[in-house]
């Protein structure tokens, strides 16, 4: 909040004007029913208004605080303590909801009366300009403070809010690393393992049937070569890369192949390697699809 000095500086607001609202109490303090029961009506006839009230005591409750904070007006007292008592209206409000804008209107309704009330009183209209000015200045510093004290309540619960947002954020963010690193650490565990197949069909290329073991030793280099796609899209993920569906596809696309491999080799049934077969064609074909979408989409 900007001080009050500054803030009373900003409406060029005088000892003068300070001496004009003190020469004002008693005409306001003997109409002060009459501009209460204005706002009041404007809160009866304004239905979002009304709805804040849950019943007619809280709306007695507040027209009392209104009616002391119209007397306090022209107390001719502007220090800290009245400052506080401002911000501490717009606090309130902002805690049971009562939106600027019926500040606003309320004030403006206060300032009518007020004109009113001149017009009864001062019959030169020189000197009711004076008055009128002096009043205005202190009902626009109020409207001021009272609605920058809501805003900063406001923007402190969205920024706790917020706070909260950005921890879950992080802690998502923690989480989905630590996820994938473990992935990656796994990924590496598993092609070792089919280095290691991959070795073994390779050495019974010379130990074993020549044709079938060359064409098992293919299949498991396959496999090595997806492996090492695999684990280089999770490490470009890593870095912000896009996540690419289609490699895990490819995965279960050459290890189907394989399979058809194997079985043709080892003469299995022919319903057997049809099912292989079959397999092959629709995953071919999701590959195909993720493939293309993931093309078009770059
Ligand atoms: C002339 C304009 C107004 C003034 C000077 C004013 C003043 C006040 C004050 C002094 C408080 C008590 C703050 C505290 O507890 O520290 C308050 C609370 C409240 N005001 Fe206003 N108010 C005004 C307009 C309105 C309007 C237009 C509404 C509704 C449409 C409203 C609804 C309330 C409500 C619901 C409370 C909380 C009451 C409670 O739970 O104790 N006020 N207001």
């Amino acid at each position: 909040m900007r001080p009050f000095k500054e803030i009373k500086a900003n409406y060029h607001f005088t000892k003068e004007d300070e001496e004009i609202l003190i020469e004002l109490k008693p005409a306001m303090e003997k109409r002060v029913d009459r501009v209460v029961e204005a706002v009041h009506q404007w809160i009866n006839t304004t239905e979002s208004a009304r709805k804040i009230f849950k019943d007619e005591s809280l709306k007695l409750h507040v027209m009392n605080l209104i009616k002391d904070w119209f007397i306090r007006l022209f107390s001719g007292k502007y220090d800290n303590t009245y400052y506080d008592y401002l911000i501490r209206i717009g606090q309130k409000h902002e805690s049971v909801g009562v939106e600027p804008h019926y500040l606003i209107r309320a004030l403006n309704i206060v300032k009518n009366s007020c004109i009113d009330v001149l017009c009864d009183e001062i019959e030169l209209c020189s000197e009711r300009e004076r008055y009128f000015i002096a009043i205005n200045k202190i009902i626009d510093i109020n409207l001021d403070i009272i609605n920058s004290s809501y805003i900063e309540e406001e923007i402190k619960s969205y920024s706790i809010a917020y706070i909260a947002r950005g921890k879950i954020l992080r802690l998502g963010e923690i989480f989905s690393q630590i996820t994938s690193t473990v992935l990656v650490m796994a990924l590496i565990l598993l092609t070792g393992a089919v280095i290691y197949l991959c070795g073994r069909d390779i050495y019974q290329i010379f130990t074993g049937k020549i044709e079938q073991n060359v064409i098992t030793a293919l299949g498991s280099v396959l496999i090595l070569w997806v492996m090492l796609e695999l684990i280089n899209t999770e490490l470009s993920h890593l870095r912000g890369g896009k996540f690419k569906i289609s490699v895990f596809v490819g995965v279960a696309l050459v290890t189907t192949i394989r399979e058809v491999m194997i079985a043709t080799l080892k003469h299995d049934s022919i319903e057997f390697i049809g099912a292989l077969v079959a397999s092959v064609l629709v995953i071919g074909i999701i590959f195909w699809l993720v493939k293309k979408t993931e093309e078009d989409r770059r």
